[in-house]
């Protein structure tokens, strides 16, 4: 990011600060008081066991379950309660844990669904279409080839790809890298640099902890549906207590 961004990330205060959410699924009481903020272009991580509450944090902050109590704010504005195709059009992109792309439509038509939106000229939507090919490269051999025949990897390269077109603020990823094998590991990891240094913010899930502490700039690790340790990534070590405490197995 430019330096000038950086000036202005501070004088602004976070792009996302989430205020004591609490969240149920019918009488379950999920989320207990999660509270988090992600700056402009800044990666976070979120980190935490199985079960513990970090998809439900991200679906709450995407407007997809309304919190019983706390505050969504984005840009210093309440959002709170705020349907999940409003927050879009605000800036807010999310890519679930299963992916969910168009497995009947094509690359090129599950890209369009994110380009089809009010004031994207033609010129505007070449060009992101070109940048999406230029780093990944497979979705351009495979535009013409439905989703659903792409391997895993590439279906999450796809749905990244797809958050793209809608040029996000902030993308809410979870666990992009589950269940692929190394080299698409690497290859999401490569992925999360390129929005980083594009100054789009992300707010990663994950459970491969190393990948997270190298992407991010800070973390925050979750337990029992509440914040428990918060960190800057670069001094958490792998070896740390907390990681242990929190992570282990
Ligand atoms: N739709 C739902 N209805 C009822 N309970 C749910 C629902 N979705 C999740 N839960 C419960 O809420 C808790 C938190 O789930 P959540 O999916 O947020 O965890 P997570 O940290 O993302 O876990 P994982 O690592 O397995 O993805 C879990 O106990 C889960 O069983
Ligand atoms: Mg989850």
């Amino acid at each position: 990011m430019s330096a000038q961004g950086t000036l202005q990330e501070k004088s602004e205060g976070p792009l996302i600060a989430v205020e004591d959410l609490h969240t149920y699924y019918g009488k379950s009481h999920i989320l207990h008081g999660v509270s988090l903020t992600v700056g402009r272009g800044e990666v976070v991580g979120l980190l935490g066991r199985n079960g513990v509450g970090k998809s439900t944090t991200l679906k709450t902050i995407m407007g997809l379950i309304y919190p019983k109590q706390g505050r969504i704010m984005l840009e210093g504005k309440a959002v709170t309660s705020t349907p999940a195709h409003k927050l879009a059009k605000l800036g807010i992109a999310y890519v679930p844990e299963d992916r969910r792309i168009f497995r009947l439509l094509t690359v090129m038509e599950n890209l369009r669904t994110g380009l089809d939106r009010p004031g994207v000229t033609d010129e505007r939507k070449k060009e992101l279409l070109d940048k999406v090919f230029s780093y990944f490269p497979v979705l351009g051999e495979r535009r013409d080839q439905a989703g659903g025949t792409l391997s895993g990897g590439e279906q999450q390269m796809l749905a990244i790809a797809r958050a793209m077109m809608l040029e996000p603020k902030i993308i809410l990823l979870d666990e992009p890298t589950e269940g692929l094998m190394p080299r698409m590991v690497s290859q999401i990891r490569q992925i999360i640099d390129v929005l980083h240094s594009e100054g789009v913010a992300i707010l990663l899930v994950e459970q491969n902890v190393p990948l997270t502490l190298e992407a991010s700039q800070r973390v925050y690790i979750m337990e029992k549906g509440a914040i428990r340790h918060h960190a800057v990534s670069s001094e958490l070590k792998i070896d740390d207590p907390v990681i242990k405490q929190y992570l282990g197995v």
